[in-house]
């Protein structure tokens, strides 16, 4: 019984291991200019054989020299609680607007869970901390250093969308608010232009006074506009490419 179990657990690691494995080189493979096994050796090192409540952001810094956002001027398109409904636009619509998770990084690592353990060289995906257990863990601080060096590239007209039918549509601890507007510098941001996802029982609006939150708290010197735009509108410019970009709402 003892041997079932540990054939039972070793298979399990292993396939867990070959899964992520794939799923990196399969998404990776879509992008032809880079090397995918020079990303996934870059990215396995910044949580191998780590307590996976010790993986600060910087672990990831060489993974994001591997692969550096490119600028996108007037297009980067950053979102908070509105992941389906931003993402169901860009993937149609990458000629107007492209978030994180439409570049290599953010789309190989979507959706994904990983972590190591001390004294092991492998990735697990099962039994890691979840989002809020540490704050350390590999996944959250992926997303943080990802978020962090895209919202650095991002220049002219920036673009970002909320959600209305939450209480709070700026909420300080969402990655949006406290790792990504931060980073706005009026120096290559001039805009940011805010479009409030309404659907039909909507709680708030563009006059949601965390919005005045967001207005000051942005480098003087960037322009701020918001304008609310029903979901509907914003899968009408996802399915109609004769649209404008800059006439979707
Ligand atoms: N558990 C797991 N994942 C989480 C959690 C959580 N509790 N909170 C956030 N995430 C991860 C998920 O990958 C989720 O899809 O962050 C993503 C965005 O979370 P939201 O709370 O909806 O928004 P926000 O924290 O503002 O982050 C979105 O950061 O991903 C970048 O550029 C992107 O502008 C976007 C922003």
């Amino acid at each position: 019984a003892l041997i079932t179990l540990i054939l039972a657990l070793s298979l399990g690691l292993t396939l867990g291991q070959t899964k992520i494995k794939s799923t990196f080189f399969s998404r990776c493979e879509k992008f032809k200019e880079y090397d995918c096994q020079k990303l996934w050796d870059a990215f396995q090192q910044a949580y191998v054989n780590k307590d996976p409540c010790k993986v600060p952001v910087e672990a990831y810094d060489p993974l994001i020299a591997a692969a550096p956002f490119k600028h996108q001027c007037n297009k980067t398109m950053f979102w908070s609680k509105t992941k389906d409904v931003v993402h169901g636009l860009t993937a149609k619509r990458n000629d107007c607007f492209v978030t994180l998770e439409d570049t290599l990084l953010g789309s190989v690592l979507d959706n994904l869970t990983w972590c190591g353990k001390e004294g092991s060289n492998d990735t697990f995906t099962t039994g890691c901390p979840g989002w809020s257990e540490c704050v350390n863990n590999p996944v959250r601080s992926f997303w943080n250093r990802s978020s962090a060096a895209f919202a650095d590239v991002a220049c002219g007209n920036v673009t970002a969308m909320l959600n209305g039918s939450i209480n709070t549509p700026f909420n300080p601890t969402s990655i949006f608010a406290s790792v990504e507007v931060p980073r706005f510098i009026a120096s290559r941001v001039k805009n940011l232009n805010v479009v409030m996802v309404i659907q039909k029982n909507n709680i708030s609006n563009c006059t949601d006074p965390s919005l005045k939150n967001l207005r000051q708290s942005i480098d003087t010197g960037i322009t701020f506009s918001c304008k609310d735009v029903s979901e509907s509108r914003i899968q009408e410019c996802g399915s109609k490419p004769e649209i404008a970009c800059g006439a979707c709402w």
